[in-house]
């Protein structure tokens, strides 16, 4: 599924990315991807595969979604 119609991200290149390059917060997908660079309309789907990603990998921790709050 696309999460930015902007820059053609999907939820597999979050999730690739997240996993192969530890991307931990929006800022990481934004910087790396350019998720929600744009309109900004995909920046809560985006958090939410991202944080989805990290919970199923264990790298939650609870700072992760602190830092995707700060983002
Ligand atoms: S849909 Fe992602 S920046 Fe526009």
């Amino acid at each position: 599924m696309y999460v930015c119609l902007c820059k053609n991200i999907t939820c597999s290149d979050i999730r690739e990315a997240a996993a192969r390059e530890g991307l931990c917060s929006l800022r990481d997908l934004k910087d790396r991807l350019g998720v929600a660079s744009q309109c900004g309309k995909c920046a809560r789907c985006a958090r939410g595969v991202l944080e989805e990603t990290l919970r199923e990998t264990g790298r939650a921790r609870g700072a992760a979604s602190g830092a995707l709050a700060a983002a």
